[in-house]
């Protein structure tokens, strides 16, 4: 079993759909942000403030580094921007949830716990910068997944089911 990567925008909802597909197969799960909110013993929104985001790009190229030597059989959830990285095609089968920006945020704002999920996210800190960064990377996600999932309008459970049907379809 090759990994799973899931990349795409913020609050798209890889957490989600990740714990819903080791829910139905064989694989496990990590994320890169709690691998770098556990090395660093702080929360990502710390990092940011305290060390800048450059700092924080350099621990997830370090994250990319392990995952490409020392990580199979899993399904890797990343945190919006790690698709930057340069070796990120030799990590696993590289599995897109794509949505229109609006239906992202909507699905932000009606989550019961909306002001933690922004909160948490500073790049998202600002709508309209946010929007501009989702244009520039859309096409970047779109050119770099071997496999896309439309997320908007879906349940979580149809958006898993869909995501392994396709994956057992490409391997
Ligand atoms: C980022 C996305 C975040 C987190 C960090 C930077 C980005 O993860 O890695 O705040 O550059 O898009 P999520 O995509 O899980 O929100």
């Amino acid at each position: 079993m090759k990994n799973i990567i899931l990349i795409g925008f913020m609050g798209v909802g890889k957490g989600s759909v990740a714990r819903e597909v080791i829910k139905n197969s064989k694989y496990m799960a990590i994320d890169t942000d709690d691998l770098i909110e556990s090395m660093e013993n702080r929360r990502i929104k710390t990092i940011f403030e305290q060390d800048g985001e450059e700092y924080f790009r350099k621990l997830e190229k370090n994250v990319s580094k392990w995952l490409e030597k020392s990580v199979q059989n899993t399904l890797i959830s990343t945190g919006g921007g790690f698709y930057k990285q340069t070796n990120i095609k030799k990590i696993g089968i590289i599995v897109l949830l794509d949505s229109p920006f609006d239906a992202i945020i909507k699905r932000i704002k009606e989550h019961p716990n909306a002001a933690k999920k922004l909160k948490k996210r500073p790049l998202l800190a600002d709508l309209e910068k946010a929007k501009e960064l989702y244009d520039v990377r859309r096409p970047e996600y779109l050119k770099l997944a071997d496999i896309i999932v439309d997320v908007s309008a879906k349940s979580v459970e149809d958006c898993s089911s869909e995501l392994l049907k396709k994956v057992n379809k490409y391997v």
